[in-house]
């Protein structure tokens, strides 16, 4: 951790991409403009950091990019006063990226292991870099199958379109899209809520590790499938998002209970999340 852990090192924005057509989410690709700084930025799927901008302030994103990906991926829902001047900016603008923070989805425990992916919405964020890491073939024989169900209200919403097209057809990940309603496009094919899409394609639990990523709604309904299908407490893993301040377990903002979720989060297993008060 650097001297003063909240200094932002300066990253240049890249590429800037528009996810949907109601332009509220949008992508950033960033480079660090030191090389020194990129170095230290070392981290693992399923952290996150904490973008700012002079004058305005900050805010925390889950880190879309794998590690191996040159440049820091951050795909940012436009909902306030940050992710508005966020929006604003084009590339070759400076902003600050403090981070990696928090922890990790469990790759020693997903060794060996199927891993089955289920997220909605824009939450996908963390779990596009934990596909990206796994699949990369220097690991990808580390881990069983990879099952992905992945869903948003409606086709133009679902995130990284191109990159998904593409891996529909990869041998090495079963990808199945869905929308809550497909509005007569012909792509994704399933129509349906991510629960029960889960429900139908119905992945093996024996051997298997779960990662949850999505709206609270989505997660209630996800829960009971997966108890169905055999998975237990311990197989399941949820990034939770609580509001933060400093990121780095000062400031008492985050915690819910005695557990801080910028320090011994943001991802919990559902057994850990049983013996936390239900205010996540
Ligand atoms: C670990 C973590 C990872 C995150 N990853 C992402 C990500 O990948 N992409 C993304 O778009 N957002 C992500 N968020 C949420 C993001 O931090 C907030 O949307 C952002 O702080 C809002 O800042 P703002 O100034 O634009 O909004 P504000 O002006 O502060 O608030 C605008 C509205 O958003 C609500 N809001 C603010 N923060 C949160 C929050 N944490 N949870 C729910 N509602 C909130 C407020 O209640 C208000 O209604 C993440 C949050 C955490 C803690
Ligand atoms: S955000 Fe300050 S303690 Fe977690």
């Amino acid at each position: 951790m650097p001297a003063n852990p909240y200094l932002p090192p300066p990253v240049r924005i890249e590429k800037v991409t528009v996810e949907n057509a109601a332009r509220d989410l949008k992508t950033f690709d960033l480079a660090f403009v030191n090389e020194a700084d990129r170095g230290r930025f070392s981290f693992l799927p399923g952290q996150f950091a904490f973008l700012s901008i002079m004058g305005v302030g900050e805010a925390p994103f889950g880190i879309a990019s794998a590690p191996s990906e040159p440049l820091v991926k951050f795909t940012v829902k436009r909902v306030g006063s940050f992710t508005t001047a966020l929006h604003e900016l084009d590339s070759g603008a400076l902003i600050g990226l403090r981070g990696p923070y928090g922890n990790t989805y469990p790759l020693d425990l997903m060794s060996g292991k199927d891993v089955v992916i289920v997220s909605g919405g824009f939450s996908f964020t963390t779990l596009r870099s934990t596909l990206v890491h796994l699949r990369d073939p220097a690991r990808r024989q580390d881990f069983g199958k990879l099952v992905c169900i992945y869903g948003a209200r409606s086709p133009g919403e679902l995130l990284y379109k191109d990159e998904l097209r593409a891996w529909e057809t990869r041998p090495d990940i079963s990808l199945v899209l869905c929308a809550d309603s497909v509005c007569g496009e012909t792509w994704p094919c399933n129509e349906g809520l991510v629960p029960n899409i889960l429900k139908q394609v119905s992945p093996a639990s024996g051997n298997a590790v779960a990662l949850v990523c999505g709206p609270p709604i989505m997660i209630r309904y996800t829960h009971p499938v997966l108890e169905e299908l055999g998975f237990k407490p311990e197989q399941v893993f949820l990034s939770l998002e609580n509001r933060m301040k400093c990121g780095i377990g000062k400031c008492g903002r985050c915690n819910i209970g005695p557990k801080y979720v910028c320090k011994d989060g943001p991802v919990f297993s559902y057994a850990e999340l049983l013996k936390l008060p239900s205010d996540y």
